[in-house]
């Protein structure tokens, strides 16, 4: 079966740490699709039947957290110039995803295939935006490397 969040195509943006970043949450998101279907039919107010939903949505919000984080490093060391704009976007995203998690925790949410579906469009959006950065790297990287082959030679 095919998965719920298939990484590829044209979110592949050709930087590997970025890329490999990407498609681990990919796989988180599909890993909460999972444990989602194995828990839909149990009872809410069973704490115990949420706990793995739970957990999953918290190693979501870390593993963006994080990934942010270093993508923004990656934006610095670049001096890349719509820096603002993209870290208030991880701003953004970070927040609306911790006011998600906090309402599912207070049971004022439910966790269903919407809230998945938005998820997914959330970072595939995340990903597509990531492009014009990932080819700012790229081009920094190889004006870089060009520079110290030709300081190098001779
Ligand atoms: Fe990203």
């Amino acid at each position: 079966m095919d998965s719920f969040f298939q990484w590829g195509g044209e979110l592949v943006l050709g930087l590997e740490e970025v890329d490999e970043q990407h498609r681990q949450l990919a796989e988180v998101l599909n890993r909460l699709l999972s444990i989602y279907q194995s828990t839909a039919r149990k009872p809410r107010s069973d704490n115990a039947n949420q706990e793995p939903l739970t957990d999953c949505l918290n190693l979501l919000y870390g593993d963006l957290e994080r990934h942010f984080r270093s993508e923004e490093k990656l934006m610095r060391e670049v001096d890349y110039p719509d820096y603002q704009n993209h870290a208030l976007a991880h701003l953004m995203i970070l927040a609306e995803m911790k006011n998600y998690c906090n309402r599912f925790l207070n049971h004022d949410e439910e966790l269903d295939l919407g809230t998945l579906n938005s998820l997914k469009t959330w970072l595939i959006t995340h990903m597509l935006d990531d492009k014009a950065l990932v080819d700012h790297v790229l081009s920094v990287r190889n004006a870089d490397g060009a520079k110290s082959n030709s300081d190098g030679g001779n």
